[in-house]
């Protein structure tokens, strides 16, 4: 058999779409700005890289500590700590002009208008490939409910980006929901060209010593090992409910594990906590969706695509 071929379109109803050579991607936050990467790993092999979450203006992020360790996950704090969109514009988006690998931002707000006017400043900026919209923050102006929780408001800001910006956008939705399916559906009428699933999951830390929470923020999210059978699950009901492709996220750290992704409906995967443990995982993950796939005869990715679904 000839090489299998990897490549997936991630935004087919997009004029410029999003055609990555692999479904492999950096997650948004544990990979800095890829730059960070770039003599780690040969970061050209991956499919994509998701930079860091971008707000309007700079950020400093939440109180220290910020990071604890799980048996099996990690749960993080960050508080979105940025350069702010201007930087990310003059400072990194030169740079990724000139690599092969195409860069998605991640870009956050606390206004819908927040989130339109960043859409805004990147559209059109030689280097950025794609806008990932992070709707798990907080929406000041209702109070500080997330964007992500509510339907309505879901895709009020996805009508609000899409209106901005002729690049391909994804949004990537909270799993901290209900029902992930009615936000995922109320994304997809509003016009999304992809969605993410998932972000962090909430979640906490005692240290029983002090007798207070061990995050300076009190609330983290967790990400890792842990909550890969739970974002596997959301892939695989969204991915029953709507059309466009769905990027899985959770706690993938293996081939196998991105295979369980790609048969459950996920196009494509994002690694996040895993590279922090090995930085080449992400190349192993690749190499071992073509070994895989050349082993049982897969020609093309969109073959395996949604196969677990029982139908
Ligand atoms: C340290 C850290 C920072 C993160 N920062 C962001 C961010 O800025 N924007 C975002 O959308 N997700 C962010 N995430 C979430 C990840 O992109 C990913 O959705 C999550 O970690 C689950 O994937 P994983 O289990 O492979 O890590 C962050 C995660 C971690 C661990």
């Amino acid at each position: 058999m000839t090489n299998p071929d990897l490549s997936i379109q991630l935004a087919p109803n997009n004029h410029k779409g999003l055609l990555l050579t692999n479904p492999v991607m950096a997650a948004s936050g544990t990979f800095g700005y890829g730059t960070e990467y770039a003599d780690v790993i040969d970061i050209q092999k991956l499919g994509a890289i998701v930079s860091k979450g971008i707000t309007l203006q700079p950020r400093q992020g939440n109180p220290q500590p910020r990071l604890v360790e799980t048996p099996s996950g990690l749960l993080n704090s960050i508080g979105l700590e940025n350069i702010g969109a201007e930087a990310l514009i003059k400072e990194k988006a030169p740079l990724w002009n000139q690599w092969q690998v195409p860069v998605i931002v991640n870009i956050a707000g606390e206004s819908v208008e927040e989130y339109a006017e960043i859409a805004r400043m990147l559209n059109g900026v030689e280097g950025i490939s794609a806008i990932e919209v992070n709707i798990s923050c907080p929406n000041v102006a209702s109070g500080g409910a997330e964007f992500g929780i509510d339907p309505q408001m879901a895709a009020t800001v996805t009508s609000a980006v899409k209106q901005a910006t002729n690049l391909p956008t994804i949004v990537k939705l909270t799993p901290n929901v209900t029902d992930i399916v009615q936000i995922a559906q109320a994304v997809v009428e509003a016009g999304i060209d992809s969605l993410t699933i998932a972000n962090t999951f909430k979640g906490m830390a005692i240290d029983t010593v002090k007798r207070q929470p061990v995050l300076g923020n009190t609330v983290g999210g967790l990400s890792g090992p842990a909550i890969k059978p739970l974002v596997l699950h959301l892939v695989y009901r969204v991915a029953q409910a709507v059309e466009v492709p769905i990027i899985g996220c959770g706690g993938i750290a293996s081939a196998n594990d991105a295979l369980e992704f790609l048969m459950a409906g996920a196009s494509a995967v994002q690694v996040g906590t895993a590279t922090f443990v090995d930085p080449q995982v992400m190349i192993q993950i690749v190499d071992g969706i073509g070994r895989f796939m050349h082993q049982q005869e897969i020609a093309n990715l969109n073959q395996l695509i949604g196969t677990a679904i029982l139908r």
